[in-house]
C-alpha cells in the first residue's frame, strides 16, 4: 500500500491509487499491467479541491492516504465523469468533509445521486465555461460529451495551464512514477485504451483532440495512467487514431474447429502478404480482445473466419462480429470466410452484427468440408479484391 501523495507542480499533488493487480475493466477488458486511478489535490490560497476520486475497492487505501498527510480540510470534490472507479470516493469524502461541495455539470450529477445516493444538496453545478475560485487558482470547466460518457468534462486550471481530462487520453499503464515516459510500451497502451474505451466515440474524441490542441496547455492529466507534462506526444497520437486514415492492414479473426477454416485463413494470408499487406491473424480461442481491438483502430479490412455451429457461425465469430460492431473502427472492407460440415448459414448471422458500422462487403468464401482447388482459387480472388481495394486507400 503505498500511502505517498506526490507534488506535480505548484500545489497540485496526485493522491490517487495504482491498481497493478486488477486484471479485468469492467469485467470485460484485459488489463495487462493494471491500472492506475488518478485523484488530484488542487490547493490555493483559499479554497482546496480535489478532482476526481478514485475507485470503490482502493477507498480504505485512499483515506490512509489522506490521513496519513494531513489533508484535513477540502471544499470542492470536483467530479469531471461519474464512472465509479472515479466517483466512487464521493460519499466517503463527503463524510471526512462535510463541508465540501461536489462541483459538477447537470449528467455527471444525475449519475452520482443514481449511483451513489449522493444527497442533492451536496451538489454546485456548473455549465460550459463557468469558473471556480479557489483564491489564487481558477478552475474553467469545458463539457465534452461522449469522451466516453454522455456527461464527461474536462476541468482547467487557468493560472498553471493544466487540463483534467478524466478518461479522455488516459491508459491502463502502471509502469510509472507520475509523468509519462513517452515509451512504445506506454504507446501502446494508450492505443489499447483508446480502441476500447475513447474509439466508440471517435469522431467526438477528434473533436476534442483539436479543442485541446487549440488551448494553451503546459499539462495533461488525466485519470488513468500517467500525467503528460509534454502533452504534445498524446495529442499527436489521438489526432491520428481520430483520423480517416487507415493502415494497408488486412485483420483476420478466424475460429477453426477441424482447420478447414484455418486452411482458408492461411491461404488468403500468404497472399495479402505477398502482396505487401500487413496481415494481422486472431485465433479467437486464445485471443486477447485488447489487442484485437488495437489492430482495429486503423486496419482497413477485417476478414472474420468461421466454422458453422448448430446450421450457424461459432458463437466466437459472433461475438468478434458484434466488437467490431460495437467499437465502431473506421473500417472501410469486410468479408466472411469459412467451412461447414452438413448446412446452415454462416454469413447471415456475423451481417446482422453490423448495425452500426457499415463498411464495404467484398465476396464470402464459405465452402463445404475441407476446401479444394477451387475453393482456394475462391481465396485467391478475394486476396485479389483486397489488394485492388487497397491500392486505392
Ligand atoms: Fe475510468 Fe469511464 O471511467
Amino acid at each position: 500500500m503505498d500511502l505517498k501523495i506526490k507534488p506535480i507542480k505548484n500545489n497540485v499533488f496526485f493522491i490517487g491509487s495504482k491498481d497493478c493487480n486488477r486484471k479485468l475493466f469492467d469485467q470485460l477488458v484485459p488489463l495487462p499491467q493494471g491500472t492506475t486511478y488518478n485523484s488530484y489535490l488542487v490547493k490555493g490560497s483559499e479554497k482546496t479541491a480535489i478532482v476526481d476520486t478514485d475507485y470503490p475497492k482502493k477507498l480504505e487505501e485512499y483515506k490512509k492516504r489522506l490521513q496519513e498527510n494531513s489533508i484535513t480540510k477540502v471544499d470542492y470534490i470536483i467530479s469531471n465523469h461519474a464512472e465509479q472507479d472515479h466517483s466512487g470516493g464521493i460519499p466517503m469524502l463527503l463524510e471526512m468533509f462535510p463541508e465540501a461541495k461536489v462541483v459538477t455539470n447537470a449528467k455527471v450529477k444525475e449519475n452520482v445521486i443514481n449511483m451513489l445516493h449522493v444527497n442533492e444538496d451536496k451538489f454546485i453545478v456548473i455549465n460550459d465555461g463557468d469558473e471556480l475560485s479557489l483564491g489564487d487558482k481558477t478552475f474553467q470547466f469545458i463539457i465534452a460529451p461522449f469522451v466516453h460518457w454522455p456527461d464527461t468534462m474536462f476541468s482547467y486550471l487557468k493560472e498553471d495551464k493544466m487540463l483534467f481530462t478524466c478518461d479522455f487520453l488516459g491508459a491502463h499503464y502502471t509502469k510509472h512514477e507520475l509523468f509519462a515516459d513517452c515509451s512504445e510500451g506506454l504507446k501502446e497502451a494508450a492505443k489499447r485504451y483508446y480502441a476500447e474505451i475513447i474509439m466508440p466515440f471517435r469522431n467526438f474524441a477528434k473533436k476534442y483532440t483539436d479543442k485541446v490542441k487549440s488551448m494553451d496547455i503546459d499539462m495533461i492529466l488525466p485519470s488513468h495512467g500517467p500525467v503528460y507534462d509534454k502533452p504534445q506526444w498524446i495529442l499527436d497520437l489521438y489526432a491520428d487514431w481520430t483520423s480517416d486514415r487507415v493502415e494497408n492492414k488486412v485483420v483476420i479473426p478466424y475460429v477453426s474447429m477441424y482447420e478447414s477454416t484455418t486452411m482458408l485463413v492461411n491461404r488468403l494470408s500468404k497472399k495479402l502478404s505477398n502482396a505487401g499487406i500487413e496481415v494481422k491473424l486472431f485465433d479467437l480461442v486464445h485471443c486477447d480482445e485488447g489487442e484485437l481491438s488495437m489492430e482495429l483502430v486503423d486496419c482497413a479490412t477485417v476478414v472474420l473466419g468461421s466454422s458453422m455451429v448448430l446450421a450457424g457461425p461459432h458463437p466466437a465469430a459472433v461475438t468478434a462480429a458484434y466488437l467490431v460492431n460495437a467499437l465502431r473502427p473506421k473500417l472501410r472492407y469486410y468479408s466472411i470466410i469459412g467451412s461447414y460440415g452438413w448446412g446452415g448459414n454462416l454469413e447471415g448471422t456475423i451481417e446482422k452484427m453490423f448495425t452500426i458500422i457499415k463498411p464495404e462487403k467484398l465476396d464470402y468464401v464459405i465452402v463445404k468440408g475441407q476446401p479444394r482447388t477451387a475453393d482456394f482459387e475462391k481465396i485467391d480472388l478475394l486476396a485479389n479484391e483486397i489488394i485492388e481495394k487497397h491500392k486505392n486507400l
